[in-house]
């Protein structure tokens, strides 16, 4: 992982503790970086209605979005245990809606100083299904 994304893992590490996570006791924190340097956070949200269920890197995305953030450049992800856990499938569709050159960090809960996978969404995501992404559109 290279150095100026340190501090997006350890973010996404951090956040994770606030993970509303009961039922799989599986706690998940993400960091999204927009290309203007803010950073949004989320966590898993879970429900005891268990398909209700929110993954952190869509509540990370949703609340960028809804802050009027369209670009990004990069997402930290942390969840518990040593081994880095990727986004699930969901996830990847939605971080395909904002750009294949994000670049993706999937980090374990010892965040930058554990094993961290550097990827990109185009790489987690090949042949994606994109239709008419256009960021010309105002106001989409
Ligand atoms: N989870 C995430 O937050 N992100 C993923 O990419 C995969 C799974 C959450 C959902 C659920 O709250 C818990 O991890 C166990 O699946």
């Amino acid at each position: 992982m290279i150095d100026k994304y340190r501090d997006l893992v350890e973010k996404a590490c951090a956040v994770r503790t606030n993970s509303h996570s009961p039922y799989s006791k599986f706690r998940v924190g993400a960091a999204v970086l927009t290309t203007d340097g803010r950073i949004f956070l989320g966590t898993n949200v879970e429900n005891a209605s268990f398909g209700l269920s929110n993954c952190a890197e869509r509540t990370a995305i949703f609340t960028a979005v809804t802050a009027g953030a369209r670009e990004f450049e990069a997402i930290a992800v942390c969840a518990d245990g040593t081994r880095p856990t990727a986004p699930c499938g969901a996830c990847r569709q939605v971080l395909v809606e904002f750009g294949l050159e994000m670049v993706v960090l999937i980090a374990g809960e010892d965040g930058p100083d554990g094993t961290v996978k550097q990827t990109t969404v185009g790489d987690l995501v090949p042949d994606a299904f994109i239709t008419f992404v256009d960021p010309s559109r105002e106001g989409s």
